[in-house]
């Protein structure tokens, strides 16, 4: 895996809101794009959001996607003043759809999204951008990346699916915290709460974050899927039933890539050439 990359943005939507491109590394890098604005999602940035990460779902050059944003921000959540003071008094219907619009690419797209995604936090991390922080599979923020629930600082309760999104994530004690103190944290604190996987020097984020994709790219990506989903979906299942549905994504990955499983087993029982507690086959 290199951090060199020769990206290309040939055949994807987005270039207004949000950047992407996809590198040598089959990495799909996805950027929040407002940087004047500290990343903040408007009601535009919802919608070229969802478009561009349907686009990279289906784009065979993509194998793992990048959340990260231009600039000095991740994002600072929702925009109050194109997404909340713009909206006030438009008819319900008009919210509505705002409001679907963000949740459409924030949880509902990401949480099912069948390639892994890391969001990597490179800065500023407020209120709404908590949702695609927690629906992203795994997360690396920079140690100077600043974190906070701050509705509470300007008026409001959490809305959108933050709240849901921080229980599913944090302790409870802590959580409560900082929701209702609005008060700040720094990467390391997100490492430690758990918020993100891990906390890197600004100088080494990207580098972690390619070499983490370039793991994630190695292995089959229909078994990775089948992984993730089964994560996601069983531990909201009673046990019977989730024991069914984990057998039928176990299957389910068979039948997508038979190789892998047949390749595992005789590079482990028959040629001796790997050991699979340590690491995987060649492929
Ligand atoms: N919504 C709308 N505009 C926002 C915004 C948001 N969430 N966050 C930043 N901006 C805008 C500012 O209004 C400002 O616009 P202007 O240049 O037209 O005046 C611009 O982005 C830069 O913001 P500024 O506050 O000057 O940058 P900063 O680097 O000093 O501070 C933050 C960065 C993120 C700490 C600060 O902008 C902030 O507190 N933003 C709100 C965070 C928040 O509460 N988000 C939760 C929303 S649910």
């Amino acid at each position: 895996m290199t951090t060199a990359t020769t990206p290309t943005t040939q055949g994807l939507p987005g270039g207004d809101t949000v950047r992407v491109e996809i590198d040598d590394n089959a990495i799909g890098w996805v950027y929040f794009n407002r940087p004047d604005k500290r990343n903040a999602m408007n009601p535009a940035l919802n919608v070229e959001m969802y478009d561009v990460l349907d686009a990279l779902e289906g784009d065979d050059r993509v194998k793992v996607v990048v959340l990260t944003g231009t600039g000095e921000a991740w994002s600072a959540g929702m925009d109050l003043k194109e997404y909340f003071r713009e909206t006030d008094g438009k008819p319900r219907w008009v919210q509505n759809r705002v409001r679907r619009q963000g949740t459409d690419w924030q949880h509902h797209k990401l949480i099912s999204y069948p390639k892994p995604t890391i969001a990597m936090v490179n800065g500023w991390c407020f209120g709404g951008a908590f949702v695609p922080l927690v629906s992203c599979d795994l997360a690396i923020a920079s140690v100077d990346a600043r974190f906070g629930l701050s509705e509470v600082n300007w008026g409001v309760t959490p809305g959108n699916l933050v709240t849901r999104a921080l229980a599913e994530v944090m302790p409870t004690r802590d959580a409560m915290y900082y929701i209702m103190t609005g008060e700040s944290f720094d990467g390391r604190k997100a490492e430690e709460l758990r918020l993100v996987n891990e906390a890197v020097p600004a100088d080494k984020l990207r580098e972690r974050t390619v070499e983490l994709a370039g793991k994630l790219s190695s292995l089959s990506q229909w078994v990775v899927r089948g992984t993730k989903m089964g994560f996601r979906h069983a531990r909201l299942m009673p046990w019977d039933v989730a024991e069914d549905f984990l057998y039928a994504k176990h299957d389910q990955a068979i039948l997508y890539d038979e190789q892998a499983r047949s390749k595992g087993m005789e590079g482990f029982l028959d040629d001796k050439t790997y050991r699979p507690g340590l690491g995987t086959y060649e492929s």
